[in-house]
Order: structure tokens, then sequence, then C-alpha cells
């Protein structure tokens, strides 16, 4: 019996020059002692970084896409709804692919044993959400707008208002870990982690977008975040080595 030909791997598109971060940025300062100083070698994908992990419906709770009901009571803060599209290299949608958030609390401060902002802890504001995307590709948060955060890589050094994503597409190779921004937001341009992203144009496409379209009257404001995971309009990814 003949054995089926094993079909081609697919194969990624590369991103423009100068659209993802450099890996050594010294204004931000962990890169310093993290980033390889060697050139990077290229490795060659096999099937099992291509084809897994995908991972299902049934891991995801009614309530992971809604972080103002997670609690016991509403969380303090603005509401705001964050939506948009995962796409692949050629501008598809990526369908049923993992999305995860993680945040600060309006007062800026994260739930966590290592923060020590001495900003308040919103007993009922967790900042961590969960959800698929649509057969569009599409999927929708309801969350409280993260306040602006001190942290220690420089003197009076502030984060810009910043929602963190994961996306895993179709495997682990297409997984993208970045940070959404706010239109407008004055600390962007003296954030280290925003500016090492070299091209200004790709810079901006970690800004979401302010939507009437999905805002909802006396309720919450509409922002827009499409994230593309491959690819000449990929989205920067956060800095692997900060
Ligand atoms: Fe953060």
């Amino acid at each position: 019996m003949n054995a089926k030909p094993t079909p081609p791997l697919p194969r990624y598109r590369a991103y423009d020059r100068d659209t993802q971060p450099e890996h050594l940025y010294p204004p931000y300062a962990s890169t310093v002692k993290r980033a390889p100083h060697e050139p990077l070698l290229p490795l060659q994908a096999s099937l099992s970084e291509i084809t897994g992990p995908v991972f299902g419906f049934e891991r995801i709770r009614a309530n992971d896409w809604d972080l103002t009901r997670q609690g016991k009571g509403e969380p303090i803060g603005e509401r705001i709804v964050v939506t948009g599209r995962v796409l692949d290299a050629n501008g598809r949608p990526v369908p049923h692919s993992l999305v995860e958030i993680w945040q600060a609390n309006s007062a800026g401060r994260y739930p966590h044993r290592r923060d020590t902002h001495n900003a308040p802890i919103d007993p009922n504001f967790f900042g961590a959400g969960r959800t698929m995307t649509d057969e569009q590709g599409r999927y929708r948060f309801v969350t409280i707008r993260p306040g602006e955060y001190p942290w220690r890589n420089h003197y009076n050094a502030w984060r810009p208002a910043h929602i963190h994503f994961s996306v895993f597409g179709a495997s682990f190779l297409t997984r993208l870990i970045t940070q959404m921004y706010f239109p407008g937001d004055p600390l962007l341009e003296y954030d280290p982690m925003f500016m090492s992203v070299p091209d200004p144009r790709a810079r901006q496409r970690l800004v979401s977008t302010f939507e009437w379209e999905h805002t909802i009257p006396e309720q919450a404001l509409g922002y827009r975040f499409d994230i593309v995971l491959r690819g000449r309009d990929e989205t920067p990814t956060e800095n692997p080595f900060a």
C-alpha cells in the first residue's frame, strides 16, 4: 500500500522591518541584561509547533468575558467595551481562537502580591478575562478602563493605560502577546515599551480606536482593537526579553 505524501507545512509570512520591538532598547531597562547579544538563528518550524494546542470552549466560564461581573458587587471605574477582530497574515478572520486579557484596576493596581503600588485594590475586580473569537474572528470584552501606574524603569516612570492581550490563533507559532493602549494618551511618547517599536505607523497598531458603534448609551464607551497575528500588518508583540 502506498503511503500518502505528507502535505507541505504551512509557511508564515514575515513581518516588515522596524514593525516589532527592538530586542535591545536601553530606555527599557530590563532589555539591557536580557536581550541576546548574538544574532538570532532561524529555526525550522515542525508539525508540533504548527498544529497545537487548540483550546476548547469548555474551559471558558460564562462571565469570563465580562470583567465587571466577576465579583460580588460592581467594580469601581469607568465601564468600557473592548472589541475587535483577530486576523491572519492575509487579513482573513481567525475563528475559534482563545483571546485572554489582563489589566490593572481603575486605580492602576494589579491584585498580585508583587504589585506593591500603594493604590487601592478593588475587591470586585480581578483584572483577567477570556473569550473565544466567533466565526468572523470577533471577540468582545466588557471591563473597566485601567488606571495608569508607576513602574521603576527610570525616575518618575508611568505606564500609559493599557490592557495586556494574549491570542493563540491556530498554534503556538501564531501566539501573540501584546498590549492595547487608548487613543490620545499623553504618556505614550514617554513609554519605553511603546516606543521600543521603531516604526511609528506600526506603533499605532497598538492604539485602540474609540467607536460610537460599540458604545452603549448610559453604560459604556466602546473601543476597537484588531489584532493581526502574522505578516506585513502584524500587531507588534511585547518585547520577549523584557
Ligand atoms: Fe501592565
